[in-house]
């Protein structure tokens, strides 16, 4: 069995979910950034994380997991800004799932991530409210992901490998 890890990532965050997941899992396996992956030949199953940005997987990571995930066993994972369990985290969930739609997708996994200061200057700055919004939420994520999310990304790898 070969796995792939792969994740966009801009603050850390999503790498260091990544990161959890690749050191649990068994066999042949390799970690990436999504820009360095042509294709999944060649892999048994694909890890694919991301942050949630405004409101949506982003653009080029939709565009991957549509354009090169059919006919594969995949799983999903990612963090985002507002606490686990908050409604609209299913919409994102449903975003990455429909771009999926011709893979075999094995689960998905999510958690909350730190913004980071400039990230909550920038938000702070911008015009639209939502956005303006999740710069106030800032200092309430602090230090996200935590070791116990990391453990539960942890746990989400071993049970996503143990369906194949
Ligand atoms: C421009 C921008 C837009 C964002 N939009 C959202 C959002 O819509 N919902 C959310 O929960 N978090 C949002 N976030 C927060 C990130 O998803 C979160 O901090 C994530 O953990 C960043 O991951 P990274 O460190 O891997 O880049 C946004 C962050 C940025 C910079």
């Amino acid at each position: 069995m070969k796995t792939l890890v792969t994740y966009m990532t801009q603050t850390g965050n999503t790498q260091k979910i990544a990161e959890a997941i690749f050191g649990e899992l068994e066999g042949e396996k390799d970690i990436k950034p999504i820009g360095e992956v042509a294709d999944l030949e060649g892999y048994d199953l694909a890890f694919i994380g991301f942050p949630v940005l405004q409101f949506d997987v982003p653009a080029n990571v939709k565009t991957f997991i549509s354009e090169k995930t059919a006919g594969k066993n995949i799983a999903i994972f990612m963090t985002h800004a507002v606490p686990e369990g908050t409604e609209v985290i299913h919409s994102w969930t449903g975003s990455a799932t429909d771009a999926a739609a011709d893979a075999n997708v094995l689960g998905s996994f999510d958690c909350q991530g730190e913004l980071a200061q400039p990230v909550i200057d920038m938000l702070l700055k911008m015009d639209d409210p939502q956005m303006k919004a999740f710069g106030e939420m800032g200092p309430s994520t602090k230090g996200q992901p935590d070791e116990s999310r990391v453990q539960k990304a942890k746990e989400f790898a071993k049970e996503v490998q143990a369906k194949l």
